[in-house]
């Protein structure tokens, strides 16, 4: 069987001009079919699709306008070629606003209509090419693509196949690391909308001032440096998903035009008065306890649940144990074949460090740590030296410290050394001084090590540590 070649379809009232095309293109190895008037031409293109659609405007019975229409129609992707006279320049730049994709001019220079079908073709196969990629990736970040062993993330997985077939504005919350971006992808992945657009905003990550642009786009002039007319990210996601990350980022301004995109469904580019009409599935995600930024009004209620339809939530590390052995395997074979090793498997103490640590960063953390290892390592399996020091202390110091302590001194009376039978807030209160004091100090009194270290933010360790007194001395930052 061979594979078939291009096919252009020309359509023209005039005999000599069918003949003259059919000469010039079936010597460029493209396959050519004729019709005489706009209904025929419908009728030969619902038989058989052409690629490329060359079409005469004025032409007896259907003229090319509405043959036009008609052909894309039956198929969006079809690239129709006007042909005009020169008095009718205005009927085809409106035939390029419905969706043609170019014109010429009568008499036509036979050379620029070979040029011009030659690139409809390339983009014919550009789109074609497009359209199966995200096929591909589709199939590779659908839901299958979360790994897990714990239910109530196999219940998400599934959560996430359902829901992402229907259009519903979805809200993913959890904490940094859990794998928000990769619920969103398996969300747009698993939907009918897997071959348009996958557009991703880190709303963190543009500075305040230029987010509103990067959003609807702008016209050109709208402000300083705004040279040309650009589209933003609600337009290049048309007909596809626009993931939000870290929606509880934007500004009270610009939490209110976004609730009117999704109320809308509609938005005017910056320096723009011309509404835009928008098709575009919103799923946004964040690491903040939205609702809590809502009871304390930095964050629109209103806004809040146009975006919170669905409700998906990941889930920390810490609460699914069993996911950190399958996780640091998966990863250990990524990682070892990306840097071509052999590493066969977890030495059994290194597997206990893993398991004993809290992971604080959660699976991204588990990853670095992983590739850390896989790069340190020296033998064929993952030894506790090749882990980064601060998961290997983090899960001693859970195993043989507090935990081991709850059981040697409870009789005495003290855990640790803290001594019980006290109020519970008192005596954590004293625990967790012990624990931060020895985390800076082990980090040199640096704060911010310090806090990654322990797993909260830079702002908690400081409130602790006004808390606790241990503020006066200055560490080094
Ligand atoms: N269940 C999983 N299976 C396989 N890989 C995972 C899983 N969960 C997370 N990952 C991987 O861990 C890394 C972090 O995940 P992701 O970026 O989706 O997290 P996030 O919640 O968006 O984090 P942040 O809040 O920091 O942006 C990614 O490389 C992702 O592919
Ligand atoms: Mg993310």
């Amino acid at each position: 069987m061979s594979v078939p070649g291009p096919t252009v379809l020309v359509v023209d009232d005039d005999e000599a001009i069918r003949r003259l095309l059919t000469a010039v293109l079936t010597k460029e190895g493209v396959a050519v079919t004729v019709a005489e008037n706009g209904v025929e031409a419908a009728e030969s293109f619902r038989r058989r699709h052409a690629d490329v659609v060359l079409m005469d405007i004025r032409m007896p019975r259907m003229n090319g306008l509405d043959a036009m229409k008609a052909i894309l129609e039956i198929d969006r992707g079809a690239a129709v070629i006007l042909m005009t006279a020169f008095a009718e320049v205005e009927t085809a730049v409106q035939a390029i606003k419905d969706g043609a994709f170019d014109y010429v001019l009568k008499p036509f220079d036979i050379e620029e209509i070979r040029l011009l079908v030659r690139r409809a073709l390339e983009i014919r196969t550009m789109r074609a090419d497009i359209v199966s990629l995200r096929r591909e990736l589709s199939e590779r970040y659908g839901a299958e693509g979360i790994l897990t062993d714990n239910s109530r993330m196999l219940e998400l997985r599934q959560t996430i196949a359902k829901v992402a077939r229907s259009n519903a504005t979805v809200l993913i919350q959890g904490e940094s690391g859990t794998g928000k971006e990769l619920v969103a992808a398996a969300v747009h992945y698993g939907s009918p909308r897997a071959t348009g657009p996958f557009v991703k905003v880190n709303c963190a990550a543009i500075p305040e001032g230029l987010l509103e642009s990067e959003f609807f786009g702008h016209e050109k002039g709208a402000f300083t440096g705004a040279v040309g007319r650009r589209r933003g990210r609600f337009e290049q996601a048309e007909n596809g998903t626009l993931f939000l990350d870290e929606i509880g980022e934007i500004s009270t301004g610009l939490q209110v035009k976004l609730l009117r995109v999704l109320q809308e469904r509609e938005f005017e580019r910056v320096g723009g008065t011309a509404p835009i009409k928008s098709h575009v599935r919103i799923v946004a995600a964040t690491n903040r306890d939205l609702e809590a930024m809502v009871r304390a009004g930095t964050f629109r209620q209103d806004l809040f649940f146009r975006l919170n339809v669905v409700s998906l939530k990941t889930i920390p590390l810490r609460e699914r144990p069993e996911d950190i052995r399958l996780l640091a395997g998966h990863f250990l074979e990524r990682f070892a074949a990306q840097n071509d090793v052999v590493i066969r498997g977890f030495d059994p103490a290194a597997l206990d460090c893993l398991l004993g640590y809290a992971w604080p960063g959660n699976v991204r953390e588990l990853a670095n740590a992983i590739e850390r290892a896989v790069v340190m390592s020296t033998t064929s399996a993952i030894l506790p030296e090749d882990l980064p020091e601060s998961v290997v202390r983090g899960a001693s110091m859970l195993a043989g410290g507090a935990l081991a302590g709850v059981e040697a001194g409870a009789a005495a009376g003290e855990i640790d050394g803290v001594a019980i039978g006290r109020p519970l807030r008192e005596m954590v209160a004293e625990f967790e001084t012990k624990v931060i004091r020895a985390a800076l100090a082990h980090h040199g009194g640096n704060r911010a090590r310090t806090a990654v270290a322990l797993g909260i933010s830079r702002r908690a360790l400081l409130y602790k540590l006004q808390d606790y007194g241990l503020g006066a001395k200055e560490g080094a930052e």
